[in-house]
């Protein structure tokens, strides 16, 4: 019998807008970047396409249709014992243009029923604001968050939501993984920087970048930074009650040697893939090594002399983040590469990965909740874990996947460990606790669910749900507030 998890822990699961609601273009609702990418899988990248190509698919236009199945699959969650729900809003539902002068009625509605529902059941609802979604008219016309005006437009849906849904919504988190913005990828899924011309899903064959495009990158996280600020303030006004968190993609090193260069580079690797985004929007201000790295790589940021007032005003109240795997930091130029969750790093002979190359690393969890706490003893959750792996349905019906029982086991064993260590984790909501569009890859058989989504690859199924072994499992855990995870 394990020890029980601190009273009022928020045990549940996550997912995002337009990995799982579909009906993209349903009561109008507008284009986000999100829709204009092709779907995928562990060989074929996932493409940017301006224009819908014919016959092509787009998974975010169908996903699993929880638009239309919420009622169902809440219903589902609650039989799990979820406390809390993580999902986001689409901000193309409640502005489709991101620009336009007015919300759209139906796109709030719609998520003061998805909020009902929750309350309906006693689950707290914690919300990402935008996940990898910019509305598509922001990134062609602005060139995203490159162009200051978007925070101006962020900050007016912000008010929107956080008016609308007072009283239903008390946890909100400003940007789904803020850092991947340091990325290249990221320039297409999170700041909608079209003109970084990223228009490959490909985490191997990075293209060279101008120090222009640099600049543009790193400008645009900068308007990310004061946006999420300027949220966090309003927020505070519009509700006290109101907690704001940031998310941090998880993006975790090791130096692979001790030799002192391969522990000065991992350092230097976590400073700017992973502290730095948090660094700000927890202190308030850029810490110390980013400028010295900024001039390295000929980096400017047109700063205007309020921002610094504005980041140190919008302070978030708690620290969240994903966590799926460790990669290593090598100076040797031989050391084997390995795939991770929009990083590389040289494998660690220690581990085991997944199937798609994911470093599996449940001990690291522990180790960098410590890290993390230290650093800013803020109240913590693990927003996004768990393992993607393809599940075969057996002729009764049943899924047995002893495989995700075991990595979430040993990750919620470690989270106990951490918070017997003094870290203040006050919540786990595994990703994709409902089996759901992959960002990576943009396929279905990459599952993280605990409820079984009948689609496939090429979109065909009944989109029927079902319950996978896990799901028993995960409800059992819950019940017993961590305490039995046999
Ligand atoms: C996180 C994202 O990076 O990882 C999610 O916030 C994503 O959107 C999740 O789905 C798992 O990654 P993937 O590529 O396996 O879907």
């Amino acid at each position: 019998m394990n020890k029980e998890f601190p009273k009022g822990f928020f045990w549940g699961g996550a997912t995002a807008a337009n990995q799982c609601e579909g009906a993209w273009d349903v009561d109008g609702k507008g284009e986000s970047v999100a829709d204009h990418i092709t779907a995928g899988d562990r060989k074929t990248v996932r493409r940017f396409t301006h224009k819908f190509e014919e016959g092509t698919q787009y998974p975010s236009h169908e996903a699993i249709d929880y638009y239309h199945h919420y009622k169902e699959d809440i219903a589902m969650f609650a039989e799990m014992g979820f406390k809390m729900f993580r999902m986001s809003i689409a901000w193309t539902r409640i502005f489709p243009n991101g620009d336009d002068n007015e919300p759209n009625k139906k796109g709030i509605e719609f998520y003061r029923s998805v909020f009902e529902e929750c309350k309906k059941y006693g689950i707290e609802p914690l919300v990402t604001i935008t996940h990898y979604e910019m509305p598509y008219n922001l990134a062609k016309k602005y060139d995203g968050w490159a162009d200051r005006r978007c925070i101006d437009y962020y900050e007016k849906y912000c008010k929107v939501i956080f008016t609308e849904y007072k009283g239903l919504v008390k946890y909100w988190l400003t940007f789904n993984e803020i850092n991947t913005g340091t990325t290249q990828i990221g320039t297409l899924m999170s700041t909608g920087v079209l003109s970084s011309n990223v228009v490959k899903f490909d985490l191997v064959n990075l293209i060279e970048e101008t120090d222009e495009q640099k600049s543009r990158k790193f400008s645009a996280l900068h308007n990310q930074f004061l946006a999420s600020a300027k949220a966090v303030k309003l927020a505070h006004e519009i509700d006290t009650k109101y907690k704001v968190g940031c998310m941090i993609g998880g993006l975790f090193n090791y130096p692979f040697t001790p030799n002192p260069q391969d522990m000065l580079e991992t350092q230097k690797r976590m400073q700017i893939s992973n502290y730095m985004c948090s660094d700000v929007m927890v202190r308030g201000h850029y810490p110390h090594y980013a400028q010295r790295y900024f001039n390295e790589q000929n980096i400017e940021i047109a700063l205007k002399d309020n921002d610094a007032k504005v980041l140190k005003d919008g302070c978030v109240d708690f620290y969240s983040f994903s966590y799926y795997a460790t990669g290593c930091v090598s100076t040797d130029p031989e050391a084997l590469k390995t795939a991770g969750n929009l990083f590389f790093g040289v494998a660690n002979p220690h581990l085991k990965a997944s199937e798609w190359g994911w470093q599996i690393d449940e001990v690291g969890l522990r180790y960098f909740l410590n890290e993390i706490y230290t650093r800013y003893e803020l109240p913590m959750m693990v927003v996004e874990n768990g393992l993607g792996a393809v599940d075969t349905v057996e002729e009764d019906g049943s899924i047995h996947d002893p495989y995700r029982i075991e990595y979430m086991r040993r990750h919620i064993e470690q989270m106990r460990e951490a918070i017997e260590d003094g870290v203040d984790l006050i919540g786990y909501t595994p990703w994709g606790c409902i089996d759901l569009v992959s960002a990576s890859t943009g396929e279905m058989h990459k599952r993280y669910g605990m409820i079984y989504v009948d689609k496939d690859n090429d979109g065909n199924g009944t989109l029927e749900r079902s319950r996978k072994d896990s799901f028993y499992w995960y409800k059992k855990c819950i019940e017993s507030n961590g305490t039995d995870l046999d």
